[in-house]
């Protein structure tokens, strides 16, 4: 397990204990975490489980590969921080992680 916490676009903070080779996005799900639809269920195919990856943690998790780039295309205020929490696979490097839910995406 590792810890992660997402921030909600209210500041509320889900601290959570994410199995290890779990998505982020899967534990978003699992923990009711508001703003995180996961339309097409990890499929990179729908970009409304965008966030705001801690940037501590930027150069930690794996690289984007083109798909989910293009998918961030469809997604609101994209940032420099941003990915796709169901591409965001949980190592225990990644304890502390903070991924914030985009405000418009509430
Ligand atoms: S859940 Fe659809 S792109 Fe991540």
């Amino acid at each position: 397990m590792t810890a992660i916490t997402f921030i909600a676009h209210d500041g509320t903070r889900y601290e959570i204990d994410a199995p290890d080779g779990s998505s982020a996005m899967e534990n978003a799900i699992r923990n009711d975490v508001p703003g995180i639809d996961a339309d097409c269920g990890g499929a990179c195919a729908c970009a409304t489980c965008h966030v705001y990856v801690d940037e501590r943690f930027l150069e930690v998790i794996a690289p984007m590969e083109a798909m989910e780039e293009d998918m961030l295309d469809f997604a609101i205020d994209v940032k420099p921080a941003s990915r796709l929490s169901c591409q965001i696979r949980i190592r225990p490097d990644l304890a502390g992680m903070t991924l914030q839910v985009p405000a418009r995406q509430a």
